[in-house]
């Protein structure tokens, strides 16, 4: 991996909620780390575990019936997992910010943007209501409302969608985050609104250097925005790379489907296919792999072996019996 240190080390996390039919494991053994200013994307299908991953960094599992049962999440030296919910309060919004798939759920309906906004500055930033109204004038500046001192009155149901996005992700930018995650920050756009915020995405990388952890089940979004990339398979890394040698050389047959093609794995000539079936019910999960079921590369020994994140080449980590040559040989 990088030799920078990391701003972010999240280790072995395993997230489980503990439900009366039965223990669902939301996030089981993930890996993974962000240098400063990178974008890493985490992408997968809805119910991979995404969100749960976000929202264990941040400490926002409802427990119960969640509960981190293991696991290390290393930011900036420190592990978050140890700190009262006091001290995370101070991390979130200023060292951590979020920006959600739906703006309202952190946008409040009633109180104009402007109040919004200088609230969420003057509670980390020690300065006065001049200069936080300045900031909050330069935030939606910089992220491209046209107007932004009179805009700055309106409420959040007078925006446009679109709008309200950017509103929501200059709020975040509020501190000077250093680490920004974005769950699936684009969904809820039509694709040429989407392409304008992925565009700010871009902007925002260069212009501030901060890290963005990018949450999206859109491989598309990924290319668009992400150095590194995550695939996530209930709850699970499954190939995990930079994000031009994921799609030149992805290998994972769960990585290949999204992509809607199928692993040049073999000799045989093979033409495209999505994946077929669905992701299995997180409480009952397969004794070997979890993709399986659903993936048409299974051999036997992946039915009983649950294969382990393994480095394939520099940079570039897949948890699949067919990239592991001890396992392969010893089972098939
Ligand atoms: N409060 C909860 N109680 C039980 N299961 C939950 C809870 N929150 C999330 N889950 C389960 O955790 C799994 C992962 O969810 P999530 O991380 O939201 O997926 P996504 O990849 O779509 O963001 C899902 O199967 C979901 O049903
Ligand atoms: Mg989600």
């Amino acid at each position: 991996m990088d030799e920078a240190t990391p701003l972010l080390e999240v280790n072995n996390l395993h997230t489980h909620f503990f439900t009366k039919s039965g223990v669902v494991k939301a996030v089981d053994g993930v890996d993974f780390t962000i240098n400063p200013g990178e974008t890493l994307g985490i992408v997968g299908e809805s119910g991979s575990g995404k969100s749960i991953t976000a929202m264990s960094i941040l400490g926002l599992i409802p427990s119960p019936p969640g509960k981190i049962t293991e696991g290390e999440v290393i930011f900036k030296g420190e592990d978050l997992l140890h700190k009262s919910e006091r001290q995370m309060r101070k991390i979130r919004g200023k060292e951590i910010a979020m920006v959600f798939q739906d703006p309202m759920t952190s946008l409040n309906p009633v109180f104009t943007v402007e109040k919004q906004m200088m609230e969420t500055i003057l509670a980390h930033e020690p300065v006065s209501k001049k200069q936080a109204k300045q900031r909050a004038i330069e935030l939606l500046d910089l992220v491209g409302i046209p107007d932004p001192r009179k805009r700055l009155k309106d409420y959040p149901h007078e925006f446009s969608g679109g709008m309200r996005q950017r509103v929501m992700i200059a709020m975040a930018l509020s501190c000077n985050p250093s680490l920004l995650i974005a769950d699936e920050p684009t969904t809820a756009l039509d694709v040429t609104i989407q392409a304008q915020i992925l565009e700010l995405f871009k902007k925002m990388q260069t212009e501030l250097n901060m890290a963005i952890v990018m949450i999206t089940h859109d491989l598309g979004v990924v290319s668009e925005v992400c150095d590194r990339v995550m695939v996530m398979y209930a709850g699970k890394p499954v190939e995990y790379t930079e994000t031009s040698h994921l799609f030149d050389r992805g290998k994972h047959p769960y990585t290949l489907g999204l992509m809607n093609s199928i692993p040049k794995i073999s000799t045989e000539k093979q033409k495209l296919e999505a994946i077929h079936g669905s992701p299995p019910d997180l409480r009952y999960l397969p004794r070997g792999c979890s993709f399986a079921p659903r993936c048409k590369h299974a051999m036997e020994s992946c039915l009983t072996i649950d294969p382990a994140l393994k480095k394939i080449d520099t940079d570039h980590y897949v948890s699949c019996l067919l990239y592991d040559e001890a396992k392969k040989k010893v089972t098939t």
